[in-house]
């Protein structure tokens, strides 16, 4: 489909004009701003709440305008882009001087990529700047993977929301650092470890991208590293918990069962079925949708359990750990964590 040509020109006059533009990607919606304005990328800051040492990733049209933000790079890296980009995977380069430091949070390395969206890809284009973007929820709250969810957050914060319906993916890029020995995955995200291998080669997959490196224990609404989470609780519990939770009638109206249709199937609780676990790019691309209406129903706690950690799962599981407040594996645990958290 063929963006409307006026409504590229609008939102492209905002951005030259330091404004903010929420607009979509194939992965998750974009909060934007000219990534050459110092100025503007603050407002995105300021209108995510995010913390300022968390970079923002630089999105680009063209390899030409790659250039202009980077230094030095590696020939072989560069005559690889053509097979991810535009496509959801987003690297690590030396910036040149063109890009402010608050975009990087004063790192010397800039994150860039190319999304596969054609309303995206001529809003840079006709705006003539890279756009800086990180994903439009306000911080620790879950991506924005349709523009109703964008209207409900922001709709009194930012200059233009295009209202372009569901994206594609539903998840984010995956990141990767091609900088050292061997290609490190920082965030599993839409183009699975399987997919990226065969072009960059053995990529190590770290415990941050896994997002096992946190401790087990609870981790409290709000803290730092609270990430794509619902404000409501999220439980992560075993598969078999999870079987026995979604039959246990007294919890009626207070726990929303989130998990594979092979686990809500039989549940006598409501459910939010995010599809078949031998579909995980479905489980992936539904996943936010279940955070984002555990929120508005009227359940005060959401339960998850865990999926098979390849493909798509990496991302899938990442996101789970870093949503979930607390992971329990029996339940008893369980009822005792739902009286401790009280009605
Ligand atoms: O799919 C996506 O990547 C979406 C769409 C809008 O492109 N963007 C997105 O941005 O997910 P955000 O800000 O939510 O996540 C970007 C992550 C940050 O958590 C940050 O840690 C990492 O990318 N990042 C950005 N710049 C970096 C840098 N210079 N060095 C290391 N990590 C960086
Ligand atoms: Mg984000």
């Amino acid at each position: 489909m063929h963006p409307d040509s006026n409504a590229v020109l609008f939102g492209a006059n905002i951005i030259n004009n330091n404004g903010l533009v929420v607009f979509p990607t194939e992965t998750v919606y974009g909060l934007g701003a000219n990534a050459l304005s110092a100025y503007a990328c603050r407002k995105i800051y300021l209108t995510k709440e995010r913390p300022a040492d968390n970079p923002l990733i630089v999105h680009v049209s063209s390899l030409a305008m790659l250039h202009r933000i980077t230094v030095g790079i590696d020939p072989e890296i560069e005559s690889k882009l053509g097979e991810v980009w535009p496509g959801p995977v987003t690297l690590l380069f030396q910036k040149s001087d063109n890009i402010p430091d608050i975009v990087t949070a004063n790192s010397p390395r800039v994150a860039v990529r190319m999304p596969d969206n054609p309303l995206a890809l001529q809003l840079i284009e006709k705006s003539g700047v890279p756009i800086a973007a990180p994903s439009a929820n306000i911080s620790t709250r879950a991506s924005i993977t349709d523009s109703k969810y964008a209207i409900d957050e922001l709709k009194d914060r930012v200059d233009l929301i295009y209202d372009s319906g569901p994206t594609k993916f539903g998840l984010e890029s995956t990141i990767l650092d091609l900088s050292g020995e061997v290609p490190t995955l920082l965030r599993a995200g839409s183009k699975t470890v399987e997919e990226l291998e065969p072009i960059f080669g053995k990529i190590f997959v770290s415990e941050v991208a896994r997002g096992t490196y946190e401790s087990p224990v609870a981790i409290t609404p709000g803290m730092k590293y609270k990430h794509y989470s619902p404000v409501k609780t999220l439980i992560l519990v075993d598969e078999n918990v999870f079987d026995e939770i979604s039959v246990n009638s007294d919890l009626k109206g207070e726990v929303l069962m989130i998990g594979s249709t092979e686990h809500c199937k039989n549940s006598i609780l409501d459910t939010f079925d995010l599809g078949s676990m031998g579909d995980l790019r479905t489980v992936a691309a539904k996943l936010f949708i279940a955070f984002r209406e555990l929120d508005k129903r009227n359940e005060r706690i959401g339960v998850i359990h865990p999926f098979p950690e390849y493909g798509y799962g990496l991302a899938i599981m990442n996101r789970i750990r870093k949503a979930s407040s607390y992971k329990i594996q029996n339940l008893k645990d369980f009822e005792e964590k739902l009286s401790e958290i009280g009605s």
